[in-house]
């Protein structure tokens, strides 16, 4: 077996690089045309289809990837996470997120004491206390009911509830219990968000929720202390104890803070960020909306893929198989980037979470032992609901760059279809789109196409689409809580494995500290300018000029 780091020294490697050539002679509408192919291009798990016939390889490019996967002992690496080993070797870390939707009955061991419990011991914490929240019995400093909920965090502390909450809103099992409740985000510092977040709220009904990993996130802490400035202007000191609760592991730093012990809600150093949604991170404000029974099928469905792709040979396994074709894609085929683009709106906030638990978990510059990478690893991921996007960037996605694209559909809709009367009904107007697309990209336009269409000829070249433009279709049977958590665990085990490939450590994140010490830098600079008056000294003379103009421009 070929050590991770040398993965693109094997010959499994060396053998795609030489299958480049072959590749690059096909072209999508020729591929297209065998039906054999495109029906062995296929996986299925529980309803949810994926088909990766648009995907420029052949059966022999899916072999030779198998044979890479071998080599870079991924069903070890795969087992080596369910099982709890320290695979985030850089922080020392078991990487457990699969534990928090684990049945109750799981034995899964950190450090050799098994986590289940202790996750369904914060589970069970969350649901009642949500159902207190929820039935009105906790009151605010006033003797109301509180009804609205800010979640205060920033990256895996909000974009992940965020999606989740988003799909959610317009699933009509969810909305009901969701009836007479604001669910609202704080995440960005910008005193522009602390205003829109609270906009038309009262203290006296609502309950802060700081979410933070490690309670010392620059702009958590300062939202956080914004609103509990909030609170106490309107209502007084003692209301933070019934206003304000957290998530955190970090419940020495949440106790400083001023918020009760018994309102805090743990989590662990084995749950990453950007992973940590199906933690008390999601669990405790989306059960605050829509109560923890919903909440449960979200943790179901993501516990479903988890058993999915645990266990499914990699031929059917649906996250490895996403993952194999983004190396294909990435390293092979030497596309950079990935357009994320659901056909519905409830999964408008998809592409924004995925952006992060992609690029925050395989933009690495190293192999996990250090080893500088000889080749680029990660995506630019970015995406839109269809079809604004269409209306948007598909232009470059045509006619433009080559952008591998993820086309996810949904059969039957969240909400009623109106208009039935119309030649197609609002969903299948939508789905139309969903399916034509992905055609378009493949097959394109060809000249002759064009003038046999009596295009004149000053257009041709520019209503050509050369096609051969990859892409694959998820389609999903439904969007209930229990597909969203579905499809929240194929993504992140399509990022697992695309890092477990590229043998890099996909569950750290130095590479975000750099900023963030500078940062701290520049605050020091505007405090000492603003209070004390000193100058702006050390740093370079473009830094120093903007600061200067900043400063010296109306004081904020
Ligand atoms: O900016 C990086 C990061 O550390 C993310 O990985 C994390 O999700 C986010 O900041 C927020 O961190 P915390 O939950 O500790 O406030």
């Amino acid at each position: 077996m070929a050590s991770a780091a040398l993965i693109c020294d094997t010959e499994q490697w060396k053998g795609l690089q030489a299958h480049i050539g072959a590749i690059q002679k096909t072209h999508l509408r020729d591929l297209m045309g065998d039906a054999d192919r495109c029906n062995a291009m296929t996986a299925e798990y529980e309803g949810i289809f994926l088909d990766y016939s648009r995907q420029r390889a052949t059966g022999e490019t899916m072999g030779k990837l198998f044979k890479l996967a071998e080599a870079a002992n991924l069903k070890e690496k795969i087992e080596k996470m369910f099982r709890g080993d320290k695979i985030n070797s850089t922080e020392n870390r078991s990487v457990l997120h699969v534990a928090l939707r684990a049945p109750r009955d799981t034995v899964i061991n950190s450090d050799r004491v098994n986590v289940v419990p202790e996750v369904w011991g914060v589970k069970d914490k969350i649901k009642q206390f949500s159902e207190t929240f929820r039935s009105g019995s906790w009151v605010g400093a006033t003797g109301k009911a509180l009804t609205n909920v800010v979640s205060v965090g920033i990256g895996g502390s909000f974009l992940g509830p965020l999606f989740v909450h988003t799909a959610l809103q317009t699933d009509p099992e969810a909305a009901k219990y969701a009836e007479g409740r604001q669910l609202r985000f704080l995440a960005n510092v910008d005193p522009v968000d602390v205003a829109r977040s609270i906009k038309d709220l009262d203290p006296e009904t609502t309950l802060v929720v700081v979410v933070s990993k490690t309670f010392t996130t620059a702009e958590t802490m300062l939202n956080a202390r914004t609103l509990k400035e909030w609170i106490i202007s309107s209502l007084g000191p003692h209301a933070v104890a019934k206003h304000m609760i957290a998530v955190s592991t970090n419940l020495k730093l949440v106790e400083e803070f001023g918020i009760d012990p018994n309102n805090a809600f743990a989590f662990w150093d084995w749950v990453g960020g950007r992973y940590s949604v199906c933690s008390a991170v999601g669990v405790l404000p989306l059960s605050l909306q829509y109560g923890f029974p919903i909440v449960q099928k979200f943790l179901e469905g993501a516990s479903s893929i988890d058993d999915h792709f645990r266990s499914s040979p990699f031929e059917k396994n649906i996250p490895v198989l996403l993952g194999l074709l983004s190396v294909w894609n990435v390293s092979f085929l030497g596309y950079p980037a990935r357009a994320i683009l659901p056909y519905s709106q409830a999964l408008e906030k998809f592409a924004p979470h995925i952006q992060q638990l992609s690029m925050e978990s395989n933009g690495k510059g190293v192999f996990i032992d250090g080893v500088q990478l000889p080749f680029e690893t990660g995506e630019i991921d970015f995406g839109e609901p269809g079809t604004n996007g269409q209306h948007s960037f598909y232009q470059l996605i045509h006619q433009g760059r080559v952008i591998p694209c993820d086309f996810i559909g949904v059969i039957k809709s969240q909400q009623p279809v109106y208009l039935k009367g119309e030649t197609v009904s609002n969903h299948d107007e939508l789905m139309s789109n969903f399916f034509a697309q992905p055609d378009a990209l493949a097959y394109g336009k060809t000249p002759e196409q064009l003038h046999s269409e009596k295009v004149p000829e000053s257009l041709i070249a520019h209503k050509t689409f050369q096609g051969n433009r990859p892409s694959l279709s998820l389609l999903l049977p439904s969007l209930s809580a229990y597909e969203i958590g579905q499809l929240l665990a194929i993504y992140e085990h399509r990022i697992a494995v695309q890092g477990f490939i590229w043998g890099i450590n996909s569950f750290d994140q130095w590479g975000v500290e750099l900023g963030k010490s500078l940062a701290s830098q520049v605050r020091k600079t505007l405090h000492a300018s603003r209070v004390e008056g000193k100058p702006v000294l050390g740093f370079n003379s473009s830094t120093s000029s903007l600061l200067t103009r900043y400063l010296t421009a109306e004081p904020s």
